[in-house]
């Protein structure tokens, strides 16, 4: 988990302070008489005294030796707080960071308690939206006047008027901000910034440890505002894609600090025990079913959109919401929790010499399940992460895996961790004789897959389309399998249910106005979501004209949809269609070059304000079809290199060029 990695990094005399032990399989933390100021006794009576305490006895106790230290002024806010009957928990390391005499960068004890904060987010798949309203509900629970705003829609002047500002960002690409969040970042780091030292703060970092550049945008957002005199309430949390816990762990240290009215730690983040999970991140959906609820979907239709002889197999899958209370709009995505793969389970079985019968207990609330199940439906087992090796090198006391994980060998680290898996690393490092409660104990929870939702809700009520392209390759002379996608191709039959949830993504919506102009960009799987686009604007008679790009490997093979797309076109509810088959000529011909093909009529559609939609692969399409707006904005705008960006900013900030891009 990510609290107990970053409690691990912590300065060296709070490890000396405190000490991980696990109680009835359960992880607490234990105070030291090592490096702390207190005497054996004193210790052993903290030791007997704080794990039995309940949260809101801790944040009452919190609170109490703040004042202690404080002014009288804070010294109502934990008491009352308390009699509120509040939930949010501190730790025995927020209380030895309270008691110890290290200078601290943070905000001083003693400072009145304002009850004004922004919760400002970046999210690009709605993970830090659905935190950050989870993250106001509660603070306005417990009386605060909260702000909630997106970064997009952000006005550089409100930053310098904040007091207490809650950052909750993603990192998306390659350690780049979420689409949304460029601006605003940008700005916090340019020579414009405003100076901040009024402000008080906290990040909370959402990302995914299987990425090079970890929380990369988190990162910088926290430094950066240190850098401009922020203060910070509570240190940093870096996420990992199993966030619930640590992002709870959080909340309820930035609750207490402000609730006890003053800031709680001088550096590296503070590991508290965990009583409030987040609950609903989709936000917004009134139905009882949500990420941390999902519904079983019946699956009413599983085709797949490929013609006989493709290359690729690309499923289109139809699912009933019938009861579900769940509601979408075009846009939205559909989330699915998947299941690993039978064989590679069984093989990590026989590698391991396990029945699969073994318990391993899988949370923080004991639950228990049998080694083979919580493979098959609750561990990520195809991802390997250098806090995984780092785990498994420390268990095992493996050399060359200790080797691996020892700066200076990152190279290669990440060239090992690339198309591996746990099956890999069992083989390659022995691990044959560890338990199966030791080595699940190292694995992150597995995480829901998104889906761009393909169907209009209004053409089909109770209903949800996705279009999901199977992914399996070679590596390291084994077939792999996609999990999800595979699960969906080989393994979901008609009848059968799946555990999904809606994720909204309001920024990747049809324009308010109905005789907007839109232009959609999808390539391949990419494609989905102008399905739901087009069958919504037929549906609703909206009058605008819209222009499709298209693309994928062979006109006779992959054209997903065709019949589709030629129906709306001869009823104009597609005004026009330009594709490019990669593969059925010589040269390569994409997308963009159907753009360039048209810059000129493009370039007039962009100045009637028409909204542009990109769609489909990250990594190299969506960069390339913006090189090529660009081009086009600076061809036909006869606009030099910097204006044609600031027009596509400018097209950016009236949300008239939106992606949604994996
Ligand atoms: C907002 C959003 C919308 C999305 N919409 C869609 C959609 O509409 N349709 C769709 O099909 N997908 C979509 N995706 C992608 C989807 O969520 C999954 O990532 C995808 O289906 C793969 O999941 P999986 O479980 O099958 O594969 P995983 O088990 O997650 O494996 C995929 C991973 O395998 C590795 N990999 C893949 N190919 C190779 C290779 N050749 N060599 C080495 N390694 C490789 C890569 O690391 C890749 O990330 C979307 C993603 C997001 C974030
Ligand atoms: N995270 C995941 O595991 C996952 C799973 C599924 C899909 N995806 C992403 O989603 C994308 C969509 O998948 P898909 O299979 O439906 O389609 P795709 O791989 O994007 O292919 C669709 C079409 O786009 C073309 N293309 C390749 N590079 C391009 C570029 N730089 N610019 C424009 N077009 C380009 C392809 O041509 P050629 O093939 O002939 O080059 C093909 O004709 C994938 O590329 C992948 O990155 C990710
Ligand atoms: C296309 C893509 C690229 C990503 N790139 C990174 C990355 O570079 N670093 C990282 O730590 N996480 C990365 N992530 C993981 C996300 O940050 C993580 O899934 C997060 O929970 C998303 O939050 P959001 O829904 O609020 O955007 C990436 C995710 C996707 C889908």
């Amino acid at each position: 988990m990510c609290s107990s990695r970053s409690f691990l990094s912590r300065a060296g005399f709070l490890n000396n302070l405190l000490k991980m032990c696990t109680l009835d399989g359960v992880k607490i933390l234990v105070l030291q008489v090592t490096n702390s100021p207190f005497n054996e006794e004193q210790v052993d009576l903290l030791n007997r005294l704080l794990p039995g305490l309940n949260d809101s006895q801790r944040v009452w106790l919190s609170g109490y030796l703040t004042a202690l230290l404080g002014t009288a002024a804070v010294e109502a806010a934990p008491i009352a707080s308390a009699a509120a009957g509040q939930t949010a928990t501190v730790s025995t390391a927020d209380f030895a960071m309270l008691t110890a005499s290290e200078p601290s960068s943070a905000v001083q004890a003693g400072a009145p308690a304002s009850k004004e904060v922004t919760v400002l987010y970046g999210s690009q798949t709605g993970n830090a939206k659905g935190l950050a309203q989870q993250l106001s509900s509660r603070l306005e629970g417990e009386g605060f006047q909260v702000t909630t705003v997106s970064m997009g829609d952000l006005k550089p002047n409100q930053l310098k008027k904040m007091e207490r500002l809650l950052l909750l960002v993603s990192t998306h690409g390659e350690g780049e901000p979420p689409d949304a969040a460029i601006s605003f970042y940008e700005f916090l780091h340019s020579k414009r910034a405003p100076k901040l030292e009024g402000l008080e703060f906290s990040v909370l970092a959402l990302g995914d440890t299987s990425y090079e550049f970890f929380c990369q945008t988190g990162k910088d957002f926290d430094q950066r505002l240190e850098e401009l005199g922020g203060k910070r309430i509570v240190e940093r949390a870096d996420c990992d894609v199993d966030f619930d816990e640590a992002a709870a762990e959080w909340m309820n240290q930035v609750l207490a600090a402000l609730n006890a009215g003053h800031a709680t730690t001088a550096g590296g983040a503070v590991h508290v025990s965990t009583s409030q999970i987040a609950g609903d991140q989709t936000g917004g959906n009134s139905s009882a079913y949500s990420r941390t609820n999902p519904f079983q979907a019946e699956i009413l239709e599983n085709l797949n959109l490929n013609g006989r002889g493709s290359k690729r197999e690309t499923r289109h899958i139809e699912l009933s919401l019938e009861g579900s209370g769940l509601q979408y709009q075009p846009g939205d995505c559909l989330a699915i929790y998947p299941e690993n793969h039978p064989q590679l389970v069984t093989d990590i079985l026989e590698a391991m010499g396990w029945s699969g019968q073994e318990t391993v207990t899988i949370n923080k609330n004991g639950e228990q399940r049998s080694v083979g199940d919580a493979l098959l439906t609750h561990y990520e087992i195809t991802v390997l992460t250098k806090p995984l090796l780092t785990q498994a090198a420390a268990l095992t006391g493996n050399a060359r895996l200790q080797e691996l994980v020892q700066p200076g060998h990152e190279a290669e680290l990440k060239s090992y961790l690339n198309g591996r898996d746990l099956l890999d690393l069992i083989q390659d490092f022995s691990l044959k004789g560890h338990s199966a409660q030791e080595i699940t104990a190292l694995l992150r929870k597995i995480p829901p897959r998104q889906y761009s939702i393909s169907s209009s809700p209004t053409a089909y009520p109770e209903e949800v389309h996705i279009t999901v392209r199977t992914v399996n390759y070679e590596s390291y002379g084994r077939e792999r399998y996609g999990v999800c996608s595979t699960q969906l191709a080989q393994r979901a039959e008609v009848g059968e249910h799946l555990p999904v949830y809606i994720q909204q993504n309001d920024q990747f919506r049809l324009p308010e106005h109905p005789d907007t102009p839109i232009i959609m960009i999808g390539p391949g799987t990419g494609v989905a979501p102008f399905r739901a686009f087009l069958g919504e604007r037929e549906e609703t008679g909206a009058t605008g004209k819209s222009w499709l790009f298209y693309g994928n490997q062979h006109f006779t093979t992959d054209f997903l949809y065709q019949i589709e797309w030629q129906r709306w076109l001869k009823d104009g509810v597609l005004t026009r269609m330009d594709v490019a088959f990669s593969r059925d000529t010589t040269e390569k011909v994409y997308v963009q070059h159907r753009m360039l093909e048209h810059s000129r009529e493009l370039f007039a559609w962009l100045e009637e304000g028409a909204v542009v939609y990109v769609c489909g692969d990250e990594k190299r399409m969506a960069h390339d079809v913006q090189a090529t707006l660009l081009q086009i904005i600076e061809r036909e705008g006869v606009l030099n290199a910097e204006q044609a960006g600031q027009y596509l900013a400018g097209m950016q900030q009236e949300k008239r060029y939106l992606r949604d891009v994996y």
